[in-house]
């Protein structure tokens, strides 16, 4: 394998979107492939997981097909095989892990097993030169933390959600509303329909030290606002998204003053939001620090965020050491082995 050229393919399956990219080290990402289970999840309000490894099956290998047509490859090319190993669902990561997994072992290549949230916190780095140390935050369907990036895989949380994550909230308050899965897009949607905002929701954890998330809280609060006013949804909405974009200032504001860190990467789902960027922008010029985002594709779950990740991980000799189907569906980001120092940008 040479190690200056050396091509990626990642397979994504840990929830609801079936996704495959190929990564070269040379020529970055050339190709990416999504299909999105939306659909198929939609009239539930929410991921069946059953429902959801059932389809990522059907899925995987049409998309393998349609990247390495893309990208004029066969598969005799590829150097590594990079999928999610966790955190996730279950059924959904083992269909992922068992197609590595057998790829790895039938073109005699290495396997490398990624954690779902270090693809997130990466995946701003696709497109953008970003030297480390950093802030990362990250706010996803499954996860809302503050996390100190030492260096790849040296991972040190700051804060994270006592209860529901942000993404969790928006869907649950989608649903509250009357709107559609996810919910995140939906709320964005409505809340952009009002011009003046009049309704202000409490803050989460405002007035708590530490870095910590709610979100809860909030939700039961728009809930319980919307039963008293139910023709007040496109308010609630709005008031909803700004109390919970705060929050998220207001902890990373936190965050650079206790670090001292002057670079700040926000990825996950939620990263996609409008006003949460437009707010991050302005914190960005108020603390004076470089605030970076994926692309809109590549905030919510992807094949890329995996190849990249496995990409970077391959080159410095990390790879799965054992013939195993192996899945991690609760992987803490504090539990992965760092890539030393000096190989490592
Ligand atoms: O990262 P992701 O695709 O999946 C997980 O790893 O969990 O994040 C999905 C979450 C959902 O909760 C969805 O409602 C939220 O991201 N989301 C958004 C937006 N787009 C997706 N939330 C707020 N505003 C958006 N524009
Ligand atoms: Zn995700």
């Amino acid at each position: 394998m040479a190690l200056d050229d050396h091509i990626t393919i990642g397979i994504e399956t840990s929830c609801d979107e079936s996704g495959i990219a190929l990564y070269s080290n040379k020529n970055g990402l050339i190709s990416n492939q999504l299909f999105s289970q939306i659909s198929l999840h939609s009239e539930y309000g929410g991921v069946v997981p059953e429902l959801a490894s059932r389809d990522h099956i059907k899925r995987v290998f049409p998309l393998i097909n349609k990247a390495l047509n893309d990208a004029q490859i066969t598969i005799k090319d590829l150097d590594g095989i990079a999928y999610t190993s966790g955190p996730g669902l279950s059924g959904a990561l083992l269909v992922g892990s068992s197609i590595a997994k057998s790829l790895s072992w039938s073109l005699k290549i290495p396997a490398i097993g990624i954690n779902h949230m270090e693809g997130h916190l990466l995946a701003p780095m696709i497109d953008n030169n970003i030297s480390f140390p950093l802030l990362s935050l990250l706010v996803s369907g499954g996860h809302s933390m503050i996390v100190e990036v030492e260096r790849i895989g040296k991972y040190r949380i700051l804060g994270e959600t006592l209860d529901d994550s942000i993404g969790e909230a928006f869907d649950k308050t989608s649903k509250i509303l009357g709107l559609g899965y996810p919910g995140g897009p939906e709320i964005q949607k409505l809340a952009q329909t009002v011009k003046v905002n009049r309704l202000s929701f409490p803050i989460p954890m405002n007035n708590k030290p530490n870095l910590d998330f709610s979100f809860s809280g909030l939700k039961t609060y728009a809930m319980n606002f919307y039963t008293n006013n139910p023709t007040k949804s496109a308010e609630i909405a709005k008031a909803f998204e700004v109390a919970a974009i705060k929050s998220l200032i207001n902890k990373c504001s936190k965050a650079i003053d206790i670090t001292g860190y002057n670079k700040l990467v926000i990825s996950g789902g939620v990263s996609a939001n409008k006003h949460l960027r437009e707010e991050f922008n302005v914190l960005s010029k108020r603390k004076k620090v470089e605030v970076f985002f994926p692309s809109l594709d590549l905030c919510t779950d992807n094949g890329a965020m995996i190849a990249f990740a496995g990409s970077w991980r391959l080159r410095n000799g990390f790879f799965d050491k054992d013939d195993q189907i192996l899945i991690n569906p609760r992987w803490s980001l504090e539990r992965l082995s760092p890539i030393p120092d000096e190989v490592s940008n």
